[in-house]
């Protein structure tokens, strides 16, 4: 499958809160990903951001009054619109929205709008933290959970009015997080699985090491697709710049050594491994105390052979399904075939990493796949993400059912 909202029809809401500026990210983010966005508006949220940002960036009308004039095609926009969507985002979500949607109150076209909405809604609450803690807007809250709306906590910190505490409007990715969550087929609940991601560390002194340039961003795009899709995910990774994924257990690793250590913790427990990790072959033999001075070193180095942790999850299997990866600058068919019977695992993700939009830190990737039994199939340069869901839609494909 594509990502969740590719080709989906999306309204977002937006109200008057000072936040509303980072909708617009947001809608940027999903008509990126593919989804039709209508963009509805309070009057309110017209002080803040004009209709005329949203209208050019979702290339489509924007309502803004349920009595609009200029509205010739005698539709009636708030129900048209309800019927057609398969999500609702409103962010940010302001106090009185809340108010009025928890009570049933309709009195604008955003409020009369959700009303007749019967798709999920995802409300982003936003405002300054005393506003947000106060018992009426707790009460609101607990009301639409109750009601079955996904409510997202707000984030922590530095608020525009110049107090702190609860209240900012998540980021965008995290918004189009949860709605790709919401909107993804459920199809790996009760799945355990378990990815590794990065590159590994191997220490030669406190302040240098041997690693490789993976930014980890092929396994996390794996662990967020399998929590999207209903898994319960554990993600061990190397150093890497990315956020941990929301509800998945991400165990930060450095070297070979604590990746393994990590991988067999849980492997057991496990039903799907898919170790999409850049693992350093060796190690330095002597790790320094101290920073090495110039002119102190030797000029060759000794290693030692790290031990190769699909191997012996390949030995060690027994219900697991096994996914390795097969990073290579030559020959794929042949390194990634020899790979998986050597290693006995049941699928191979392979790529040439030399080739442009392919591999290392890239955000999309040209893989191929190969399976036991010596079929194959290329798939086309596409987004980190697509690939992940192409990967566990032929895991799956593969899984005898329970
Ligand atoms: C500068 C300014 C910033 C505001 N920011 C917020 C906010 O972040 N969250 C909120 O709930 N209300 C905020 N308000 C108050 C709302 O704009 C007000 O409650 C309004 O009635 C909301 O209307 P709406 O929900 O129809 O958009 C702000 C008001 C002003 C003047």
């Amino acid at each position: 499958m594509k990502n969740a909202i590719h080709q989906k029809n999306i309204v977002l809401g937006v109200c008057g809160g000072i936040a509303a500026y980072k909708s617009v990210e947001l809608l940027r983010l999903m008509t990126k990903k593919g989804a039709g966005v209508r963009v509805m508006m309070t009057p309110h949220a017209c002080e803040f951001v004009g209709p005329m940002t949203f209208a050019a960036l979702s290339g489509k009308p924007v309502c803004t009054d349920l009595f609009d004039s200029r509205n010739t095609d005698a539709s009636i926009r708030h129900i048209e619109w309800a019927q057609d969507a398969h999500a609702v985002v409103i962010a940010p979500a302001t106090a009185n929205l809340l108010g009025k949607y928890a009570n049933g109150t309709a009195d604008d076209a955003l409020s009369t709008f959700l009303l007749a909405v019967t798709c999920p809604v995802i409300l982003c609450p936003s405002m300054n933290s005393n506003m947000y803690l106060s018992p009426p807007v707790q009460r609101n809250l607990e009301t639409l959970r109750r009601d079955g709306h996904t409510v997202l906590e707000p984030g922590a910190g530095e608020l525009a009015c110049g107090t702190s505490g609860p209240g900012r409007l998540p980021e965008p990715e995290q918004i189009l997080d949860r709605l790709m969550a919401c909107l993804s087929p459920k199809d790996l609940t009760g799945k355990r699985v378990l990815v590794t991601a990065g590159p590994t560390q191997e220490p030669i002194d406190p302040v240098r090491f041997i690693s490789n340039p993976s930014s980890g961003k092929m396994g996390y795009a794996i662990a967020r697709a399998a929590e999207y899709r209903g898994a319960e995910v554990v993600l061990v990774s190397g150093p890497s710049a990315l956020p941990d994924p929301l509800n998945v257990k991400t165990v930060r690793i450095r070297t070979a050594k604590e990746m393994a250590e990590a991988v067999f913790a849980h492997l057991d427990e496990t039903d799907i491994v898919i170790k999409s990790a850049a693992v350093s072959d060796y190690r330095p033999k002597e790790v320094a105390e101290h920073k090495i001075k110039k002119g102190e070193a030797e000029t060759h180095m000794i290693l030692e052979q790290n031990e190769d942790i699909l191997k012996s999850i390949g030995q060690r299997k027994k219900h697991q399904f096994l996914v390795g990866f097969a990073a290579e600058t030559q020959s794929l068919r042949d390194n990634a075939s020899a790979k998986l019977e050597k290693k006995n695992l049941d699928m191979i993700v392979g790529n040439i990493v030399i080739q442009p939009g392919s591999g290392f830190g890239s955000d999309t990737n040209r893989v191929t796949l190969f399976y036991r039994g010596g079929t194959q199939e290329a798939l086309e340069q596409m987004d980190k993400d697509t690939v992940a869901h192409i990967i566990l839609d032929r895991v799956m494909e593969r899984i005898p059912p329970k």
